[in-house]
């Protein structure tokens, strides 16, 4: 296992147990069931990639873990607490799941320094020494070093993308939610974003729930993947990837990748069908 794995403070965080969940949308009395008895376990320091055709429910699912909106029945816990279920259908909001959203979150009138100790210094648990010292070696660690100085209209997209993830690990949480956070980049600049969030991951260990509707960046990054049906969702086939981290690029030419390619596009596929399909049948 790689060295940075093993000397990770996050593991054994961020365990999140999804069971049988509901969400029905209830636009004037126009019900819109977006979730439908999904159940999923995801264990504390996983990538888990969301995979699934557009509108079949993804955000919402991400949306009742970050505690953004209540949940029908069902419940999802994390670490064994309850975040929302009976008794309780919205879990609360925290800094224990952070959301990094797709089109960034970033103050721009901040520097890059101050984008990233704002969280811990507002969560007011450490000093601002501390809180520094923090974000320098966080920055080291993730290829930052000389951005601190660097507004976020200075840095490129790809920059950019890696202070976010940054700034969010900057408040110790124990989930990343990420919402297709590379779905606007170009595949050669996700490739290399691809690497990048591996690289901070090795160092910090977070449970990842990561959607998206491409299949390939789902099977590079994540060791679960869910291929989810089309909506409502829920898990189609949920798989492990069994190729062992740390992986390079060079990985998606390798025949056991192209082989989970082959078992899995057919499924993708056949629910962005659906999709499409129901699509016409509604608009
Ligand atoms: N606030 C809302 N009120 C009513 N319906 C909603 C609301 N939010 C989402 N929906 C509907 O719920 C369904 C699932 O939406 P959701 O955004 O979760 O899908 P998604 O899988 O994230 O889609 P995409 O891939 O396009 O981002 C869609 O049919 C959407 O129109
Ligand atoms: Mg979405």
């Amino acid at each position: 296992m790689n060295e940075s794995l093993k000397t990770n403070q996050n593991m054994g965080r961020g365990q999140i147990s999804i069971d049988n969940v509901v969400k029905i949308y209830d636009p004037e009395g126009a019900a819109v069931m977006a979730v439908d008895h999904c159940s999923l376990e995801i264990a504390a320091g996983e990538i888990c990639m969301i995979v699934g055709p557009s509108g079949c429910g993804k955000t919402t699912l991400l949306n009742a873990i970050a505690g953004f909106h209540s949940i029908n029945s069902g419940s999802i816990t994390m670490d064994g607490q309850l975040l929302c279920g009976p008794g309780k259908p919205q879990a609360t909001p925290g800094s224990d799941r952070i959301v990094v959203f797709q089109n960034g979150a970033l103050f721009p009138w901040k520097n890059v320094l101050d984008n990233l100790m704002f969280g811990p210094v507002m969560a007011g648990k450490m000093g601002r020494k501390e809180i520094k010292e923090k974000a320098f070696s966080m920055m080291a660690d993730a290829g930052l070093s000389g951005t601190e100085n660097n507004f976020p209209g200075e840095l490129s997209s790809g920059v950019r993308r890696r202070v976010e993830i940054v700034r969010a690990l900057m408040n110790d949480p124990s989930v990343l939610l990420l919402d297709e956070p590379y779905r606007a980049l170009d595949s050669l600049t996700k490739s290399v974003m691809h690497e990048a969030l591996l690289d901070i991951y090795y160092k910090n260990k977070v449970t990842i729930f990561f959607i998206t509707h491409d299949l390939q960046e789902a099977l590079f990054l994540g060791n679960k993947v869910a291929i989810m049906t089309s909506r409502p969702c829920k898990p189609k086939k949920v798989l492990t990837v069994d190729i062992p981290y740390p992986r390079s690029y060079s990985v998606v030419t390798d025949q056991r990748f192209r082989d989970l390619m082959e078992e899995t596009s057919e499924l993708v596929h056949e629910e962005a069908k659906k999709s499409f399909a129901a699509g016409e049948r509604e608009g």
